[in-house]
């Protein structure tokens, strides 16, 4: 695996690619990679001749009460994981690399409408910055596809609205969340809690499944599955931002006649601030 922090060398080294007509596949992350990011990492080897991994921790999606100072960089562990997995290149820019004028003068790519609901509303320009920094990164490597895990999954759906609205020649693929045998989602964030807090923290997974048994047995009130989700994560100590019943395709509230879903929820728990959601199809007619 080849380690490079410019973008004259992402290009060299893609140009060489195509000039043989091997096919690309792309795994953009933060970093501090778990069996999560391994998961994407493997999945697109099985697609693509060549993995690249870029590891960019992206000041843009972070609020300026946010944790960008403490994200957890892993430099060292993160590459030899990529290298053992297959990766051809990773790409690891500094921030003067991508944002040349400085991450506030920066040109910026909007997602409206989807940005702005769920976890938009409570980190305003987060979406802003993770559409930019992903349609930088797809016009540095120019993939023929790119990974991005579910348990984002409001994130998979902005980038998924903005390589449709841009036309941008990639193909974005969803891969299924890895959960911890206890059932909590991985998650980079997993190590800001607590000993006791991570004991607690499968309680949100559970609270989405909770969702899940009602629906799935007939309940059609959203409203009253949301505030019992509210209720069960308030009662196991966490702080919870929203818990919703949303149409899987486009992140509207959900109504009886919608048949593919998605529950999705975020709360914190101490200092982590923990997202999950889970899909379901209905079949009643
Ligand atoms: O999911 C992430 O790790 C980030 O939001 C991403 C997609 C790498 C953009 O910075």
């Amino acid at each position: 695996m080849r380690t490079v922090k410019t973008i004259a060398e992402v290009r060299a080294r893609i140009a060489l690619w195509r000039s043989q007509g091997q096919r690309i596949a792309f795994v953009p992350t933060m970093g501090n990679l778990h069996t999560g990011h391994m998961s994407l990492v493997q999945r697109a080897g099985q697609l693509a001749d060549h993995v690249v991994a870029s590891v960019f921790v992206n000041p843009m999606q972070f609020g300026a009460n946010e944790d960008l100072a403490s994200y957890p960089r892993t430099l060292t562990e993160d590459a030899a994981k990529l290298a053992e997995n297959r990766v051809s290149l990773l790409f690891v820019p500094d921030t003067g690399e991508i944002y040349p004028r400085g991450v506030d003068d920066a040109t910026r790519v909007e997602v409206p409408g989807l940005s702005d609901i769920l976890c938009g509303a409570y980190r305003p320009g987060h979406f802003t910055g993770v559409a930019t920094v992903v349609n930088m990164l797809f016009n540095i490597v120019q993939p023929d596809m790119a990974l991005f895990g579910e348990k984002d999954y409001q994130q998979l759906l902005v980038i998924r609205r903005m390589v449709a609205d841009l036309c941008l020649p990639v193909q974005v693929l969803g891969v299924p969340t890895v959960r911890e045998p206890d059932g909590l989602a991985m998650s980079s964030r997993n190590s800001y809690l607590s000993a006791e807090e991570r004991a607690r923290a499968p309680r949100l997974y559970q609270a989405l499944c909770e969702a899940r048994d009602r629906i799935a047995g007939g309940e059609t009130n959203y409203e009253v599955i949301e505030r019992a989700g509210m209720q069960a994560l308030s009662g196991a100590g966490f702080r919870a931002d929203y818990f919703s019943v949303r149409r899987a395709e486009d992140l509207i509230p959900a109504s009886p006649e919608d048949r593919a879903l998605v529950i999705l929820a975020a709360a914190w728990l101490g200092k982590a601030r923990l997202i999950d959601n889970l899909r379901m199809e209905l079949s009643r007619n």
